[in-house]
């Protein structure tokens, strides 16, 4: 199997890999990093599960190929906490019970940033639709969208900037 050499920017600090031409980043992250955050659900393209986010977009890592991450930017949940704070959309999910099992929280939360990075004030139809690729078996989706407003809010006055 050929290798490719790769690198990137992976929570903030640079990270040099060699992987298999036509692996993938889902793969390289569960499998090579030991980041398990990112979750393996259908490997499809369809459940949501494997996003992260890539120069400020959410991605699903299921199908983008770990060498086409040369010169990007890519964040984790693992590189969503801050001096082991956690962040303010992993404290909501946490407070509005809007994880149960929690298979697709983190693809939810990443979901979430990259929609209250580029719109700090969102509709409730703006969130549903910005994590409309993200299947929840467990909550009924109301105490997420919750939960992201409730952060959205909380943006909006001096201690919440963190968001
Ligand atoms: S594992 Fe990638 S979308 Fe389901
Ligand atoms: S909390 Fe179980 S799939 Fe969403």
């Amino acid at each position: 199997m050929t290798k490719v050499a790769v690198e990137f920017t992976l929570n903030a600090r640079e990270q040099n890999e060699f992987v298999e031409s036509g692996s993938t980043l889902l793969a390289m992250l569960r499998d090579r990093l030991d980041l398990y955050a990112t979750k393996a659900g259908c490997h499809q393209g369809t459940c949501g599960a494997c996003t992260v986010i890539i120069d400020g977009e959410p991605h699903l890592s299921c199908l983008t190929l770990a060498e086409r991450c040369e010169g990007r930017e890519i964040t984790t949940l693992e590189g969503l906490s801050l001096d082991g704070a956690l962040h303010p959309l992993q404290q909501a999910f946490m407070d509005g019970f809007a994880a149960q099992c929690g298979f697709c929280t983190p693809g939810m939360i990443l979901a979430a940033k990259c929609l209250l990075d580029r719109n700090p004030e969102p509709t409730r139809a703006e969130i549903a639709d910005a994590i409309s690729g993200n299947i929840c078996r467990c909550t009924g989706y109301e105490p997420i969208i919750a939960a992201i407003l409730s952060v959205a809010e909380r943006m909006r006055d001096p201690v919440g900037k963190r968001a």
